[in-house]
């Protein structure tokens, strides 16, 4: 099922009147972006979309522009009926899942935003371009949607920052709700890429989440000692391939040393096996 983006535009215009004539005056949409492959983490985005307003629409999308040459865009998981079925559960019946040239009709965009000096850290070092791209297209989204709300999960905690930052600093009319981490039972973060792990690689990703753990447990020593509290987690699994743990300013993005106090979010991403896999916790140090 695609819907074109006339089409969505008619079915959420629809959406509205349907809402005024129940007597809601001013229906408020909320956008919810993905790319599909949803699990339960996507789906409480779509639960806390529903209490910030009345007019829920998911667009499912696996955006070619934030994919680097090397990644994993064709094997990216691709389950849109049964998405659109677990959505339906949900009840939610507005859903935006263009095909590639109907977002593209260029086969590009030659036009991009570009997520500046955050964009070239931490996800965006080992992803170059990967921010210009999502940017770009939640930038679309936003602009074919019209949403009121739109809403993100801390699960990637820099692509989070950086669509609230392209907000302000744009002035995009939509306000950008995040949504807390949600997790398995053992702790690791849901994730569509999960699917590509084996029982051993699964096994070995539970140090990401055990690594936060322990920053937790040692946030109150400060920056130093839950980054060493993490790494010596870290250092008993030696089949993930790490590729960088550390504290940042949630409202900065730059990394923050022993002397700060206060909020502080834990990064990290490793490889496991051949897949890419991130996580991150607040911090409340001391
Ligand atoms: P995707 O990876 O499908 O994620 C869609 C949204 O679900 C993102 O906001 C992401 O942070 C959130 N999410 C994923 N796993 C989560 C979890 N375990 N807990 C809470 N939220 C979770 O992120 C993208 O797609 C794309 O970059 C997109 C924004 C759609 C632009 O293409």
């Amino acid at each position: 099922m695609t819907d074109s983006i006339t089409n969505i535009r008619a079915r959420i215009a629809d959406a509205r009147r349907e809402a005024e004539a129940r007597g809601i005056s001013s229906p408020r949409v909320v956008l919810v972006p993905t790319m599909g492959a949803l699990h339960d983490g996507h789906l409480r985005l779509v639960d806390e979309a529903k209490k910030l307003g009345e007019i829920v629409v998911v667009s499912i999308f696996v955006n070619p522009l934030q994919f680097g040459p090397h990644e994993d865009l064709s094997a990216y998981p691709r389950t849109l009926d049964a998405d659109v079925a677990r959505l339906a559960e949900h009840d939610v019946h507005l859903v935006f899942a263009p095909t590639p040239a109907e977002m593209y009709p260029d086969g590009d965009a030659s036009t991009r935003v570009t997520a500046g000096e955050v964009g070239f850290t931490f996800e965006g070092r080992t992803r170059p371009g990967h921010f210009d791209g999502m940017l770009t297209v939640v930038s679309k989204l936003f602009h074919i949607v019209s949403p009121d709300v739109a809403v993100f999960g801390e699960k990637d905690r820099q692509q989070l920052f950086l669509v609230k930052r392209m907000v302000k600093d744009l002035n995009v009319p939509v306000e950008v709700h995040g949504v807390a981490i949600v997790r398995a039972d053992d702790g690791l973060a849901l994730s569509s890429r999960n699917a590509f792990l084996s029982e051993g690689e699964r096994r070995s990703a539970l140090v990401l989440s055990a690594a936060l753990d322990a920053a937790e447990f040692s946030q109150s020593s400060g920056v130093d000692a839950a980054l060493a509290a993490a790494h010596s987690v870290l250092d008993g699994e030696t089949s993930i391939d790490l590729d960088y743990l550390a504290a940042v300013d949630p409202e900065t993005f730059s990394p923050v040393d022993d002397t700060h106090v206060g909020q502080a979010v834990l990064l990290i991403a490793a490889r496991v096996g051949t897949t890419r896999l991130i996580d991150n916790r607040t911090l409340a140090v001391s």
